[in-house]
């Protein structure tokens, strides 16, 4: 067998890669959305629950939006401004953590992670006000069918 040329393993990669394909229903919940990360602050902010047949592509488009609303470094201010957090729900709905998921996605420095002791209530604050910030508008929760594990008192406060 003859060896790869650099043009053919380009090729390949390109096939093997994650290509966006803008079927109408994916656009359509992409422009919904995005119309609803840039709608402004509202005393009650609407939320949106996204759900399908597994492997429908629910979690392309959640990649795809959080491709488009990429955290930026504003050099001026010195925060990187994070417009849309995508998160993964934990196996079990578990509030201490999901803020230390939340901690861990916009990158909180280690010791925050590793503080045993914080009890909820004071994780809970921290988190708000990174989010806030981080002027974060909106966050996306992927696989949160997960909360079913929990008891109904759980998924209650979740
Ligand atoms: N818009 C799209 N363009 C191109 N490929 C897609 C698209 N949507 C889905 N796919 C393909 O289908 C696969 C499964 O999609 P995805 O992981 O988003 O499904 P899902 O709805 O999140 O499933 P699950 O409920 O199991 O998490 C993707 O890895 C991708 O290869
Ligand atoms: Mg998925």
């Amino acid at each position: 067998m003859r060896a790869r040329t650099t043009e053919e393993d380009g090729r390949i990669a390109l096939i093997q890669s994650d290509i966006w394909i803008g079927f109408p229903r994916a656009e359509q919940v992409l422009d919904r959305l995005q119309g609803m990360i840039e709608a402004p602050r509202q005393t009650r902010m609407p939320g949106l629950l996204v759900h399908g047949a597994s492997g429908i592509g629910k979690t392309m488009i959640a990649r795809n939006l959080s491709r488009k609303y990429a955290p930026e470094y504003d050099p001026a201010s010195g925060i990187t401004r994070t417009p849309l957090l995508l998160l993964q729900a934990p196996p079990a709905p578990d509030e201490r953590r999901f803020y230390l998921h939340i901690l861990a996605a916009v990158g909180a420095p280690a010791t925050a992670l590793s503080a045993r002791a914080q009890n909820v209530a004071s994780l809970e604050v921290r988190v708000i006000a990174l989010l806030r910030d981080l002027g974060v508008r909106m966050i996306m929760i992927d696989e949160v069918h997960n909360l079913l594990a929990g008891t109904h008192r759980e998924q209650r406060r979740f």
